[in-house]
Protein backbone atom coordinates (compact mmCIF):
# COMPACT_ATOMS: atom_id res chain seq x y z
CA UNK A 1 0.00 0.00 0.00
CA UNK A 2 1.39 3.29 -0.87
CA UNK A 3 1.63 5.76 2.04
CA UNK A 4 2.93 9.01 1.96
CA UNK A 5 5.92 9.90 4.09
CA UNK A 6 3.97 12.60 5.92
CA UNK A 7 1.23 9.39 6.61
CA UNK A 8 4.13 7.57 7.68
CA UNK A 9 5.35 10.09 10.34
CA UNK A 10 1.83 10.41 11.68
CA UNK A 11 1.36 6.30 11.93
CA UNK A 12 4.58 6.19 13.78
CA UNK A 13 3.93 8.96 15.94
CA UNK A 14 0.15 7.62 17.04
CA UNK A 15 1.11 3.30 17.00
CA UNK A 16 1.93 1.55 20.74
CA UNK A 17 2.46 -1.73 21.17
CA UNK A 18 0.68 -3.12 24.31
CA UNK A 19 1.38 -6.21 26.04
CA UNK A 20 -1.30 -8.08 27.72
CA UNK A 21 -2.36 -11.10 30.00
CA UNK A 22 -4.87 -12.02 27.79
CA UNK A 23 -6.68 -13.75 30.37
CA UNK A 24 -6.76 -11.16 33.05
CA UNK A 25 -9.66 -9.20 33.54
CA UNK A 26 -7.27 -6.73 35.38
CA UNK A 27 -5.53 -6.08 32.24
CA UNK A 28 -8.88 -5.58 29.70
CA UNK A 29 -9.69 -3.11 32.53
CA UNK A 30 -6.56 -1.42 31.73
CA UNK A 31 -6.98 -1.35 28.08
CA UNK A 32 -10.26 -0.01 28.06
CA UNK A 33 -9.28 3.09 30.73
CA UNK A 34 -6.08 3.29 28.05
CA UNK A 35 -8.55 3.12 25.00
CA UNK A 36 -10.72 5.93 26.76
CA UNK A 37 -7.90 8.16 27.32
CA UNK A 38 -6.69 7.91 22.88
CA UNK A 39 -10.70 8.36 22.45
CA UNK A 40 -10.13 11.56 24.63
CA UNK A 41 -7.05 12.81 22.86
CA UNK A 42 -8.52 12.32 19.34
CA UNK A 43 -12.38 13.21 20.03
CA UNK A 44 -15.16 10.99 19.90
CA UNK A 45 -16.48 9.24 17.97
CA UNK A 46 -13.96 6.37 17.22
CA UNK A 47 -14.14 3.21 15.97
CA UNK A 48 -12.51 0.22 17.91
CA UNK A 49 -11.52 -2.55 15.78
CA UNK A 50 -10.27 -5.73 17.55
CA UNK A 51 -8.85 -8.10 15.17
CA UNK A 52 -8.23 -12.01 16.70
CA UNK A 53 -5.97 -13.86 15.13
CA UNK A 54 -5.48 -16.53 17.50
CA UNK A 55 -6.97 -19.96 17.94
CA UNK A 56 -10.91 -20.64 18.42
CA UNK A 57 -9.60 -22.40 21.89
CA UNK A 58 -8.19 -18.65 22.95
CA UNK A 59 -10.79 -16.45 21.01
CA UNK A 60 -13.73 -17.46 22.98
CA UNK A 61 -12.22 -16.31 26.42
CA UNK A 62 -10.90 -13.58 24.72
CA UNK A 63 -14.37 -12.46 23.97
CA UNK A 64 -15.75 -13.33 27.18
CA UNK A 65 -12.96 -10.87 28.62
CA UNK A 66 -13.84 -8.05 25.83
CA UNK A 67 -17.67 -8.18 27.43
CA UNK A 68 -16.84 -8.33 30.71
CA UNK A 69 -14.83 -5.35 30.90
CA UNK A 70 -16.99 -3.26 28.78
CA UNK A 71 -15.13 -2.89 25.59
CA UNK A 72 -18.03 -3.91 23.59
CA UNK A 73 -19.96 -0.70 22.77
CA UNK A 74 -21.77 0.17 19.12
CA UNK A 75 -18.27 1.42 17.75
CA UNK A 76 -16.51 -1.79 18.59
CA UNK A 77 -16.07 -4.05 15.77
CA UNK A 78 -14.79 -7.82 15.92
CA UNK A 79 -12.40 -9.23 12.86
CA UNK A 80 -11.91 -12.91 13.88
CA UNK A 81 -10.00 -15.41 11.59
CA UNK A 82 -10.79 -18.52 10.69
CA UNK A 83 -11.28 -21.52 12.09
CA UNK A 84 -14.57 -20.22 13.23
CA UNK A 85 -14.76 -23.38 15.88
CA UNK A 86 -13.56 -26.70 15.17
CA UNK A 87 -17.03 -28.84 13.87
CA UNK A 88 -20.29 -27.77 14.47
CA UNK A 89 -21.18 -27.95 17.68
CA UNK A 90 -17.96 -25.89 18.69
CA UNK A 91 -19.06 -23.17 16.51
CA UNK A 92 -22.31 -23.42 17.47
CA UNK A 93 -20.78 -22.27 21.09
CA UNK A 94 -18.62 -19.75 19.54
CA UNK A 95 -21.61 -17.99 17.67
CA UNK A 96 -23.88 -17.93 20.84
CA UNK A 97 -21.06 -16.81 23.11
CA UNK A 98 -20.03 -14.06 20.71
CA UNK A 99 -23.78 -13.21 20.70
CA UNK A 100 -23.76 -12.20 24.23
CA UNK A 101 -21.46 -9.26 23.42
CA UNK A 102 -21.91 -8.37 19.90
CA UNK A 103 -24.46 -7.84 17.37
CA UNK A 104 -23.83 -9.55 14.27
CA UNK A 105 -23.58 -6.32 12.70
CA UNK A 106 -20.32 -5.52 14.65
CA UNK A 107 -18.60 -9.34 13.11
CA UNK A 108 -16.31 -9.16 10.86
CA UNK A 109 -15.21 -12.76 9.92
CA UNK A 110 -12.45 -13.35 7.47
CA UNK A 111 -11.91 -15.42 4.76
CA UNK A 112 -9.32 -13.77 2.73
CA UNK A 113 -10.44 -15.74 -0.42
CA UNK A 114 -13.34 -13.66 -0.58
CA UNK A 115 -11.50 -10.46 -1.14
CA UNK A 116 -9.18 -12.05 -3.76
CA UNK A 117 -10.14 -10.28 -7.08
CA UNK A 118 -10.46 -12.97 -8.86
CA UNK A 119 -13.35 -13.95 -6.36
CA UNK A 120 -15.20 -10.61 -6.32
CA UNK A 121 -15.01 -11.29 -9.93
CA UNK A 122 -17.06 -14.36 -10.34
CA UNK A 123 -20.39 -12.42 -9.07
CA UNK A 124 -19.85 -9.49 -11.70
CA UNK A 125 -18.85 -12.53 -14.38
CA UNK A 126 -22.02 -14.11 -13.48
CA UNK A 127 -23.87 -11.25 -13.26
CA UNK A 128 -22.78 -8.94 -16.37
CA UNK A 129 -21.78 -11.22 -19.13
CA UNK A 130 -25.66 -12.31 -20.60
CA UNK A 131 -23.66 -15.71 -22.57
CA UNK A 132 -23.11 -16.96 -18.98
CA UNK A 133 -25.98 -15.92 -16.82
CA UNK A 134 -28.33 -17.89 -18.97
CA UNK A 135 -26.09 -20.97 -19.68
CA UNK A 136 -25.20 -21.19 -15.42
CA UNK A 137 -27.27 -23.92 -14.77
CA UNK A 138 -27.52 -28.09 -14.89
CA UNK A 139 -28.84 -27.70 -18.54
CA UNK A 140 -25.62 -26.78 -19.10
CA UNK A 141 -22.73 -27.29 -16.96
CA UNK A 142 -22.10 -30.89 -15.80
CA UNK A 143 -19.81 -30.57 -13.28
CA UNK A 144 -17.74 -28.14 -11.30
CA UNK A 145 -14.35 -28.76 -9.58
CA UNK A 146 -12.71 -26.36 -7.22
CA UNK A 147 -9.54 -26.95 -6.90
CA UNK A 148 -6.48 -25.09 -3.96
CA UNK A 149 -3.18 -26.98 -4.11
CA UNK A 150 -0.80 -25.38 -2.82
CA UNK A 151 3.45 -26.49 -2.61
CA UNK A 152 4.02 -25.75 0.75
CA UNK A 153 4.05 -27.80 3.63
CA UNK A 154 2.93 -27.03 6.74
CA UNK A 155 5.54 -24.40 7.40
CA UNK A 156 6.22 -25.13 11.40
CA UNK A 157 2.75 -24.24 12.04
CA UNK A 158 2.68 -27.52 13.45
CA UNK A 159 0.54 -27.10 17.23
CA UNK A 160 -1.97 -25.50 14.36
CA UNK A 161 -2.36 -28.13 11.76
CA UNK A 162 -2.61 -30.87 13.93
CA UNK A 163 -6.09 -29.18 15.76
CA UNK A 164 -6.67 -28.50 12.11
CA UNK A 165 -6.37 -30.20 8.84
CA UNK A 166 -7.07 -29.65 5.47
CA UNK A 167 -10.72 -29.80 5.85
CA UNK A 168 -11.06 -27.04 8.58
CA UNK A 169 -8.07 -25.11 7.23
CA UNK A 170 -9.30 -25.00 3.36
CA UNK A 171 -12.65 -26.77 3.01
CA UNK A 172 -14.86 -25.57 5.55
CA UNK A 173 -13.99 -21.65 4.51
CA UNK A 174 -12.09 -20.66 1.56
CA UNK A 175 -13.55 -23.97 -1.15
CA UNK A 176 -17.26 -24.03 0.05
CA UNK A 177 -17.29 -20.25 0.07
CA UNK A 178 -16.14 -19.99 -3.15
CA UNK A 179 -18.25 -22.81 -4.47
CA UNK A 180 -21.25 -20.58 -2.94
CA UNK A 181 -20.01 -17.95 -4.81
CA UNK A 182 -19.99 -20.01 -8.44
CA UNK A 183 -23.72 -21.70 -7.10
CA UNK A 184 -25.58 -18.98 -5.48
CA UNK A 185 -28.65 -17.38 -7.29
CA UNK A 186 -27.62 -13.85 -8.26
CA UNK A 187 -29.33 -11.62 -5.97
CA UNK A 188 -32.34 -9.62 -8.22
CA UNK A 189 -31.79 -6.69 -6.54
CA UNK A 190 -28.30 -6.42 -8.21
CA UNK A 191 -26.46 -5.34 -5.75
CA UNK A 192 -23.73 -6.27 -3.82
CA UNK A 193 -24.89 -5.92 -0.29
CA UNK A 194 -27.18 -8.90 -0.96
CA UNK A 195 -24.42 -11.25 -1.71
CA UNK A 196 -24.00 -12.80 1.74
CA UNK A 197 -27.25 -13.67 1.92
CA UNK A 198 -27.41 -15.32 -1.33
CA UNK A 199 -24.43 -17.00 -0.31
CA UNK A 200 -25.94 -18.22 2.57
CA UNK A 201 -28.50 -20.05 0.82
CA UNK A 202 -26.57 -21.42 -1.79
CA UNK A 203 -24.39 -23.15 1.35
CA UNK A 204 -27.68 -24.20 2.92
CA UNK A 205 -28.82 -26.31 -0.07
CA UNK A 206 -25.48 -28.02 -0.25
CA UNK A 207 -26.18 -31.56 0.98
CA UNK A 208 -23.80 -33.44 3.73
CA UNK A 209 -22.39 -36.00 2.23
CA UNK A 210 -24.25 -39.39 2.88
CA UNK A 211 -21.52 -42.58 1.38
CA UNK A 212 -18.43 -40.69 2.82
CA UNK A 213 -16.12 -43.34 1.37
CA UNK A 214 -17.15 -42.71 -2.40
CA UNK A 215 -17.45 -38.89 -1.65
CA UNK A 216 -14.54 -38.07 0.32
CA UNK A 217 -10.56 -38.95 0.05
CA UNK A 218 -7.94 -37.78 2.44
CA UNK A 219 -4.48 -37.89 2.46
CA UNK A 220 -1.15 -37.21 4.02
CA UNK A 221 2.39 -36.11 2.23
CA UNK A 222 5.24 -38.54 3.71
CA UNK A 223 7.31 -36.99 6.51
CA UNK A 224 4.08 -35.13 8.20
CA UNK A 225 4.36 -37.32 10.78
CA UNK A 226 8.10 -36.48 11.79
CA UNK A 227 7.48 -32.63 11.59
CA UNK A 228 5.06 -32.28 13.84
CA UNK A 229 6.62 -34.56 15.81
CA UNK A 230 3.01 -36.93 16.28
CA UNK A 231 3.92 -40.79 15.14
CA UNK A 232 0.55 -41.80 14.22
CA UNK A 233 -0.49 -38.84 13.14
CA UNK A 234 -4.21 -39.43 11.36
CA UNK A 235 -4.07 -35.29 10.61
CA UNK A 236 -5.22 -34.59 6.71
CA UNK A 237 -3.09 -32.48 4.58
CA UNK A 238 -5.24 -33.46 1.31
CA UNK A 239 -8.97 -33.67 0.85
CA UNK A 240 -11.15 -34.26 -2.00
CA UNK A 241 -14.73 -33.99 -1.96
CA UNK A 242 -17.79 -33.75 -4.04
CA UNK A 243 -21.15 -32.76 -2.82
CA UNK A 244 -24.16 -32.26 -4.45
CA UNK A 245 -26.97 -29.56 -3.98
CA UNK A 246 -30.58 -29.50 -3.56
CA UNK A 247 -31.02 -25.98 -5.07
CA UNK A 248 -33.01 -27.10 -8.55
CA UNK A 249 -30.49 -25.14 -10.79
CA UNK A 250 -28.20 -27.78 -9.57
CA UNK A 251 -29.80 -31.05 -8.55
CA UNK A 252 -27.42 -33.95 -9.88
CA UNK A 253 -24.09 -31.95 -11.09
CA UNK A 254 -21.19 -33.21 -8.88
CA UNK A 255 -19.41 -30.43 -7.06
CA UNK A 256 -15.91 -31.28 -6.03
CA UNK A 257 -13.21 -29.20 -3.96
CA UNK A 258 -9.54 -31.09 -3.53
CA UNK A 259 -7.12 -29.15 -1.83
CA UNK A 260 -3.89 -30.10 -0.61
CA UNK A 261 -0.63 -29.16 0.69
CA UNK A 262 2.78 -29.89 -0.41
CA UNK A 263 1.58 -30.81 -3.99
CA UNK A 264 2.92 -30.18 -7.37
CA UNK A 265 1.55 -26.62 -7.94
CA UNK A 266 0.31 -23.36 -6.17
CA UNK A 267 -3.35 -23.16 -8.08
CA UNK A 268 -6.65 -22.02 -6.97
CA UNK A 269 -8.94 -22.18 -10.08
CA UNK A 270 -12.90 -23.26 -10.40
CA UNK A 271 -13.34 -25.45 -13.67
CA UNK A 272 -16.65 -25.55 -14.71
CA UNK A 273 -17.51 -28.20 -17.93
CA UNK A 274 -20.31 -27.46 -19.88
CA UNK A 275 -22.03 -30.40 -21.31
CA UNK A 276 -21.66 -31.71 -24.85
CA UNK A 277 -24.91 -30.60 -26.58
CA UNK A 278 -25.86 -32.53 -30.59
CA UNK A 279 -23.18 -32.25 -32.59
CA UNK A 280 -21.27 -29.79 -30.56
CA UNK A 281 -17.90 -30.18 -28.67
CA UNK A 282 -18.14 -29.78 -24.80
CA UNK A 283 -17.02 -26.57 -23.48
CA UNK A 284 -14.72 -25.45 -20.45
CA UNK A 285 -14.64 -22.64 -18.53
CA UNK A 286 -11.87 -21.89 -16.13
CA UNK A 287 -12.19 -19.08 -13.18
CA UNK A 288 -8.52 -18.54 -12.16
CA UNK A 289 -8.05 -17.03 -8.96
CA UNK A 290 -4.53 -17.41 -8.22
CA UNK A 291 -1.50 -17.09 -9.80
CA UNK A 292 -2.28 -15.93 -13.38
CA UNK A 293 -5.91 -14.56 -12.13
CA UNK A 294 -8.02 -14.32 -15.05
CA UNK A 295 -10.62 -16.34 -17.06
CA UNK A 296 -10.21 -18.79 -19.82
CA UNK A 297 -12.45 -21.06 -22.19
CA UNK A 298 -11.99 -23.35 -24.58
CA UNK A 299 -13.12 -22.95 -27.99
CA UNK A 300 -13.30 -25.39 -30.79
CA UNK A 301 -11.64 -23.99 -33.55
CA UNK A 302 -10.97 -25.85 -37.32
CA UNK A 303 -6.95 -26.82 -37.41
CA UNK A 304 -6.01 -25.41 -40.73
CA UNK A 305 -5.25 -27.10 -43.77
CA UNK A 306 -7.26 -29.82 -45.78
CA UNK A 307 -7.91 -32.66 -42.90
CA UNK A 308 -10.92 -30.36 -41.27
CA UNK A 309 -9.89 -31.62 -38.03
CA UNK A 310 -11.00 -30.12 -35.15
CA UNK A 311 -8.95 -28.53 -32.25
CA UNK A 312 -9.13 -27.43 -28.81
CA UNK A 313 -7.62 -23.84 -27.61
CA UNK A 314 -7.96 -21.51 -25.26
CA UNK A 315 -9.54 -17.79 -24.97
CA UNK A 316 -7.92 -16.05 -22.44
CA UNK A 317 -7.87 -13.31 -20.02
CA UNK A 318 -5.35 -12.20 -17.92
CA UNK A 319 -5.71 -9.79 -15.21
CA UNK A 320 -1.52 -8.99 -16.18
CA UNK A 321 -1.85 -8.21 -19.76
CA UNK A 322 -4.50 -5.34 -18.51
CA UNK A 323 -3.50 -4.35 -14.85
CA UNK A 324 0.14 -3.24 -13.09
CA UNK A 325 -1.14 -4.54 -9.86
CA UNK A 326 -3.91 -6.63 -7.83
CA UNK A 327 -4.92 -5.21 -4.53
CA UNK A 328 -3.91 -7.77 -1.56
CA UNK A 329 -6.97 -9.41 -0.45
CA UNK A 330 -5.66 -8.69 3.31
CA UNK A 331 -5.53 -5.00 2.41
CA UNK A 332 -9.42 -5.45 1.25
CA UNK A 333 -10.25 -6.98 4.29
CA UNK A 334 -9.15 -4.84 6.48
CA UNK A 335 -10.06 -1.68 4.61
CA UNK A 336 -13.74 -3.08 4.33
CA UNK A 337 -13.95 -3.78 8.16
CA UNK A 338 -13.02 0.16 8.68
CA UNK A 339 -15.34 1.05 6.60
CA UNK A 340 -18.25 -1.07 7.76
CA UNK A 341 -19.05 -3.15 4.85
CA UNK A 342 -19.58 -6.67 5.29
CA UNK A 343 -19.95 -8.24 1.48
CA UNK A 344 -16.86 -9.80 1.88
CA UNK A 345 -16.83 -11.63 5.23
CA UNK A 346 -18.90 -14.57 6.52
CA UNK A 347 -22.15 -14.39 8.74
CA UNK A 348 -22.31 -16.92 11.41
CA UNK A 349 -25.24 -18.49 9.64
CA UNK A 350 -22.77 -19.43 6.75
CA UNK A 351 -20.22 -20.06 8.88
CA UNK A 352 -22.81 -22.96 10.83
CA UNK A 353 -24.16 -24.10 7.34
CA UNK A 354 -20.29 -24.96 6.34
CA UNK A 355 -20.24 -26.75 9.35
CA UNK A 356 -23.34 -28.60 8.82
CA UNK A 357 -21.96 -29.90 5.34
CA UNK A 358 -18.96 -31.25 7.08
CA UNK A 359 -20.20 -32.57 10.32
CA UNK A 360 -20.98 -36.89 8.88
CA UNK A 361 -17.11 -36.18 7.17
CA UNK A 362 -15.81 -35.51 10.60
CA UNK A 363 -17.86 -37.74 12.95
CA UNK A 364 -17.14 -40.49 9.93
CA UNK A 365 -12.91 -39.69 10.33
CA UNK A 366 -13.37 -39.62 14.42
CA UNK A 367 -14.39 -43.32 14.47
CA UNK A 368 -11.89 -44.90 12.26
CA UNK A 369 -8.85 -43.84 9.95
CA UNK A 370 -8.09 -46.34 7.52
CA UNK A 371 -8.84 -44.79 4.49
CA UNK A 372 -6.06 -42.03 4.75
CA UNK A 373 -3.27 -42.31 1.96
CA UNK A 374 0.13 -41.44 2.52
CA UNK A 375 1.38 -39.43 -1.08
CA UNK A 376 4.95 -38.27 -1.79
CA UNK A 377 5.61 -34.64 -1.61
CA UNK A 378 5.42 -32.67 -4.65
CA UNK A 379 2.40 -35.33 -6.15
CA UNK A 380 -0.46 -34.26 -8.86
CA UNK A 381 -3.62 -33.89 -7.03
CA UNK A 382 -4.95 -35.86 -10.16
CA UNK A 383 -3.23 -39.05 -9.18
CA UNK A 384 -4.83 -39.12 -5.48
C1 LIG B 1 -4.82 -19.88 4.96
C2 LIG B 1 -4.51 -21.26 5.48
O1 LIG B 1 -6.13 -19.51 5.29
O2 LIG B 1 -4.68 -19.86 3.55
C3 LIG B 1 -3.11 -21.69 5.05
O3 LIG B 1 -4.59 -21.27 6.90
C4 LIG B 1 -2.96 -21.55 3.55
O4 LIG B 1 -2.87 -23.04 5.45
C5 LIG B 1 -3.38 -20.16 3.09
O5 LIG B 1 -1.61 -21.80 3.22
C6 LIG B 1 -3.38 -20.05 1.59
O6 LIG B 1 -3.63 -18.72 1.25
P1 LIG B 1 -3.16 -18.13 -0.14
O7 LIG B 1 -3.72 -16.77 -0.19
O8 LIG B 1 -1.66 -18.19 -0.14
O9 LIG B 1 -3.71 -19.05 -1.19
Amino acid sequence: LAISKKDAAFLRKVLTIRQMDISSLHDFKALKKELQLIEKTFGAPTLRLFYLSIPPTAAQPFITLLGEAGITNKRTRLLLEKPFGTDLASATDLVENIKEYFHEEQLYRIDHYLAKEMAQNIFVFRNSNALFKRTWNLDFIESIEITASETIGIEGRSVFYEQTGALRDLVQSHLLQLAALVLMELPKSGKLQDIPAARLRALQSLLPPIDIPAQVTRGQYKGYQEEVDNPGSTVETFVRLTLFSADESWQGVPITLTTGKSLNQKLTEIRLRFKQQDSSEANTLVLRIQPNEGIEIDLWVKQPGYDKKLQKLALQFAYNNYYDELPEAYEHVLVDAMRGDHVLFTSSEEVLASWQILNPIQEHWSMDASDLLYYKPGASPDKL
